[in-house]
């Protein structure tokens, strides 16, 4: 039987779930497969730290180069993570004319053009299904599942991290340090956690879906972005979405923030470390793709589905069968966020006394705003309570200036907090 040999760089959470998954499901890739996949080398920092997943020292080197530019070894799995030192041994990889495997969405958010672009230019491939969702295998959804279809709407939790984060702080009222740290333990969070918890890491996912979805390239500065650190989201879940017009026209909306989603709707139910993507298709309609979206074992089936793609490739020698990225809308342009229209929920803290909400809501009238519902609990005259408003469609830019007229008023008492409200129509 043909065999692949593999050059694995990094032997953490994501190296070593994939060496642990060879171990255990190899043959049967083998046998469906046709082709023997053989780890021949991992590249790590440090050969002699203790390792969760055992890996035969013989294995090991810290020489990610010599792996590189090894002739026998014929795939490069790259799992360090980062921008630089990646960049650059991807970057050797495919100019010696080695597909690559990665599962490292900051690279291909930082990098992408340029990498695609090298794989093309020696006639090899990227492959790159671990870098978005985990386990579930949307990239292979939208490149190929789909390629009939113009995606109109695409909306997901996309980070593992903060679905784990949000979930427990619901359920149990845990401390958000707490539940980080614990979600750090798990093998979820980055290397940096502020990438996931200031929802970066979810607009490097959505930036990937997006340009795979609308056929343009979105690079990170064109997202709009909130995370969840502010304390309002603990009964929210972030979504990050992509939608263009009905009609098909550009711009498209690229963001990620905080949402909160009807109770009724599939994605309220997505819980822990989950993730969910729902894609709607004008030929198909609306799907929905479910599982998890972190830790060792969801991730290595994702590297593993790349490999088999691309052993089959080299066995088949159609390395550029399905190119990484393929361009097809020239005029692309991502909506400015001020122009972006949503529902919105905001809660106030106010003094309790006759004309209060007279004075909020002439604001909004002012603004062409309009007011869906109010809800003040019973306070006492003269004491500070909250007010909360649902508001009705409104652009990012006049909710953002009534916000802020309302937020000096006297009687006003702590800076307004608003979010998102999404009901996927
Ligand atoms: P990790 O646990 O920190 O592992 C990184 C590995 O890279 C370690 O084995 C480290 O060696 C090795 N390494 C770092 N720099 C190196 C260098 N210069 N030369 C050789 N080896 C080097 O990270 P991870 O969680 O596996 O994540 C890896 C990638 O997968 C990242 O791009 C991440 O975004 C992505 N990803 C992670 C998940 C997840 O759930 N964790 C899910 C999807 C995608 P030592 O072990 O000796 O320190
Ligand atoms: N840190 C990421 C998350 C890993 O929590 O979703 C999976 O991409």
């Amino acid at each position: 039987m043909q065999q692949v040999n593999l050059g694995i760089i990094g032997g953490g959470t994501v190296g070593g779930g994939v060496f642990q998954a060879i171990q255990r499901n190899g043959a049967l890739i083998s046998s469906r497969l046709g082709v023997r996949l053989h780890v021949a080398k991992m590249a790590v920092r440090n050969i002699h730290k203790p390792r969760p997943v055992k890996i035969p020292v013989a294995l090991l080197t810290t020489d990610w180069a010599g792996v590189v530019n090894d002739p026998q070894v014929t795939l490069i799995v790259e799992l360090i993570g980062g921008t630089t030192t990646a960049r650059e041994l991807v970057l050797n990889a495919l100019k010696l004319g080695k597909p690559v495997v990665t599962a490292n969405k900051a690279l291909l958010s930082a990098h992408g053009e340029e990498l695609f672009e090298a794989a093309q230019n020696s006639r090899t491939n990227l492959y790159y299904e671990a870098s978005v969702a985990g386990g579930i295998p949307i990239i292979k959804v939208l490149r190929e599942g789909l390629i009939g279809n113009r995606i109109t709407r695409l909306y997901g939790i996309v980070n593992g991290t903060c679905n784990y984060i949000l979930t427990r702080m619901k359920a149990e009222g845990a401390d958000f340090a707490d539940v980080l740290a614990q979600a750090q333990r798990l093998g979820y969070a980055e290397a940096q956690p502020s990438l996931d918890i200031d929802g970066h890491d979810a607009a490097h996912k959505i930036g990937i879906l997006a340009s795979l979805a609308h056929g343009f390239w979105v690079g990170p500065k064109q997202i709009y972005v909130e995370g969840i650190r502010m304390g309002i989201v603990k009964k929210a879940g972030t979504v990050a979405g992509t939608r263009r017009k009905p009609n098909g026209c550009a711009p498209v909306q690229v963001s990620v923030y905080p949402t909160l989603v009807p109770n009724a709707h599939v994605l309220a139910s997505v819980n822990d470390v989950f993730n969910a993507i729902y894609v709607r298709g004008d030929v198909v309609g609306d799907t929905l793709y479910y599982g998890r979206g972190a830790g060792q074992d969801a991730t290595a089936s994702a590297v593993l589905s790349d490999l088999a793609d691309a052993a089959l490739d080299l066995k088949c020698g159609t390395k550029s069968r399905i190119p990484p990225f393929v361009p097809h809308e020239r005029e692309g342009a991502v909506l400015p966020i001020d122009e972006v229209v949503a529902r919105y929920y905001v809660r106030l803290n106010v003094i309790d006394k006759p004309g209060t909400l007279a004075k909020i809501a002439a604001i909004f009238g002012r603004s062409k705003i309009g007011i869906s519902s109010v809800i003040q609990p019973e306070g006492h005259e003269g004491e500070s309570v909250p007010l909360i408003l649902m508001i009705h469609d409104a652009t990012n830019a006049a909710i953002t200036r009534a916000l802020a007229t309302i937020g000096a008023l006297s009687v006003v008492k702590a800076p307004p907090a608003m979010i998102r409200v999404e009901n996927f129509e």
